[in-house]
């Protein structure tokens, strides 16, 4: 198995593996080598949907999303699937899965089935190199903020993205979870800071008037925004991405109109952050 740094800021690449037949020591080497680049990305893997279960499962239980519509016969795995004809893809703007759950879930493990000719790349940013990044100053004036999170603007009933993504989401009626997580996290494997908010569900900085707390999401977001905190991933039919929603964001290019591109998510269990 080799493992080599996929960008400065995040990720790594690692090859001549296969995920399906792991010992447990590999394993060991691509949990430390996980949490500390926030990503990994395996090429050429010939998964089932068991292998694929199997797989998150040696990370840890299942936190099956509610609202992607599952993959049939197997309700722990969603869908990220965009039909030649539909306009909009699921994840196409900067977003973290699940921060508005009270225990977000730990890791995002995508199987890439069918990819467009060309473009549906996946941009991921690095939370701990962007706040490493920062100030002394705006270190300072984040560090015991918090935020609150929340879903139900793209996944409840009046979200005008749900009505446009149609059936590929379901489950509108029970969306509207709520979290709150610090601004700043202490990563909960290795210790590291991150920035911990995220245009997708961020909903405001708590104890901070409303325009401060635009401002100030504004300027993380613009911060974090820079490509030298990102990696560019370019899919393949057969490669298989994980990241840690706790350390990275990640953004799904919706640039293959007239195409498909269907991959399976299995999300993993986290723990409660603080
Ligand atoms: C997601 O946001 O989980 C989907 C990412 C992708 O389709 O590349």
């Amino acid at each position: 198995m080799q493992i080599t740094k996929a960008s400065d800021a995040v990720g790594a690449v690692v090859e001549d593996v296969d995920v399906a037949q792991l010992s447990d020591d590999q394993f060991a080497e691509l949990r430390s080598q996980f949490f500390d680049h926030g990503a990994l990305f395996f090429k050429d893997q010939k998964l089932s949907p068991e292998d694929h279960i199997a797989f998150a499962e040696r990370w840890n239980d299942i936190d099956v999303n509610r609202f992607f519509t599952p993959v049939e016969g197997y309700p722990q795995i969603a869908k990220v699937l965009k039909e030649p004809d539909q306009k909009l893809n699921i994840g196409g703007g900067w977003h973290t899965d699940h921060s508005y759950d009270e225990v977000p879930a730990m890791g995002s493990i995508l199987y890439a089935l069918e990819i467009p000719p060309s473009g549906g790349d996946t941009l991921f940013a690095g939370m701990h190199a962007a706040y490493e990044a920062l100030d002394d100053d705006m270190k300072a004036r984040i560090e015991n903020l918090k935020a609150l999170h929340g879903n139900a603007h793209i996944f409840g009933k009046d979200s005008a993205y749900r009505e446009e993504v149609g059936g590929r989401y379901k489950n509108a009626e029970n969306a509207g979870q709520e979290a709150i997580h610090p601004v700043v996290l202490k990563h909960p494997e290795t210790g590291a800071k991150g920035l911990y908010v995220n245009p997708g569900f961020t909903l405001k900085i708590l104890d901070v008037d409303e325009q401060e707390s635009a401002e100030l999401l504004q300027t993380l977001y613009a911060h974090i925004m820079q490509d030298r905190f990102h990696y560019r991933h370019k899919w393949e039919e057969g490669m298989l991405a994980m990241w840690d929603n706790r350390s990275t964001w990640h953004y799904a290019l919706n640039d293959y109109q007239g195409h498909r591109r269907y991959l399976n998510r299995i999300t993993v269990q986290g723990v409660p952050l603080n």
